[in-house]
């Protein structure tokens, strides 16, 4: 049992917000620029840091019985059977450049905190650059900034806008570049936006047909891919795996299940499985 899902929901939000005004407002006009670009990389982990922190102190307030896995703190163990699921700042490399798509992303799960175990029941993906906030509760739809969102039937293949990101393992993204080469010549366009949480909400608001992505972590995952089963499409994994547990896969049902072929013939030595980005 666990609180009634607005309630986690309207937590989600109000945590989400704050810390990404935090974000946005702290983030220094020179962070991009190139001869300051080594130093900027310190002053996002430093956001990161503070981010979480934010989102932790919030979550103890206002829920002080619940647990918390965050990007960067770990994992606070809590009794209500609530896990806080949070990503202080996904899209980094974007919010080092200054390109306004990165987000902070919150979802409240239920059972054990792992894409193959857990159930999300609240989640909000607020992108303060764009003034973006995604919001979405089990069993009560999902919304942009207030609207209603439901994922349109994909077209054919040939005329889908695919979303794809990469892990900053040079070794997987060897084996990306080829899935992706593959891909390609097959589908209208690709898109990489660089962040995860709001590609996931982008399929759920029809300006993606579809996106894929290995190696996601909780965090990249959870509260997206809530707000894009509650618009009506579908996340998973190949081979009959939960998404997260090696490959994502989000879209309107019946092209999910194309791409998701197709990805389990270019993935064919590859296990499913848990792995570092
Ligand atoms: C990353 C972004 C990126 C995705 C990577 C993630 P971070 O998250 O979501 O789009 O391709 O796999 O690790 O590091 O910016 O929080």
């Amino acid at each position: 049992t666990h609180p009634p899902v607005a309630e986690l929901v309207a937590v989600a939000e109000q945590v989400a917000r704050a810390a990404g005004r935090l974000v946005h407002d702290g983030r220094p006009h020179t962070v991009g620029v190139a001869a300051t670009k080594s130093s900027a990389v310190d002053v996002v982990t430093a956001m990161d840091l503070a981010s979480e922190d934010l989102v932790r102190r919030t979550l103890a307030r206002l829920r002080p019985d619940d647990a918390v896995l965050g990007e960067e703190g770990g994992h606070r163990v809590g009794t209500s059977g609530v896990t806080w699921v949070v990503d202080p700042i996904d899209g980094t490399v974007n919010y080092l450049y200054g390109l306004p798509a990165y987000a902070v992303s919150v979802a409240a799960v239920v059972g054990e905190p792992t894409p193959a175990t857990w159930t999300v029941v609240a989640a909000c993906v607020h992108a303060p650059a764009t003034r973006e906030t995604w919001t979405a509760g089990r069993g009560l739809g999902a919304y942009l900034d207030g609207r209603r969102l439901s994922v349109l039937p994909a077209p054919s293949l040939d005329r889908c806008l695919l979303g794809t990101g990469f892990g900053y393992v040079a070794e997987r993204r060897r084996a990306q570049a080829r899935v992706l080469a593959s891909l390609l010549p097959r589908v209208r366009d690709v898109r990489r936006m660089g962040a995860a949480a709001i590609d996931l909400c982008q399929v759920a608001t029809g300006r993606l047909d579809l996106y894929y992505e290995r190696g996601l972590q909780p965090w990249d995952l959870a509260a997206g891919a809530l707000v894009v089963a509650e618009a009506g499409g579908v996340v998973t994994g190949l081979r009959g795996a939960s998404a997260g547990e090696g490959m994502t896969v989000a879209g309107a049902a019946q092209r999910v299940a194309e791409l998701v072929r197709i990805l389990e013939e270019e993935h064919a030595d590859a296990p499913e499985g848990p792995a570092p980005g």
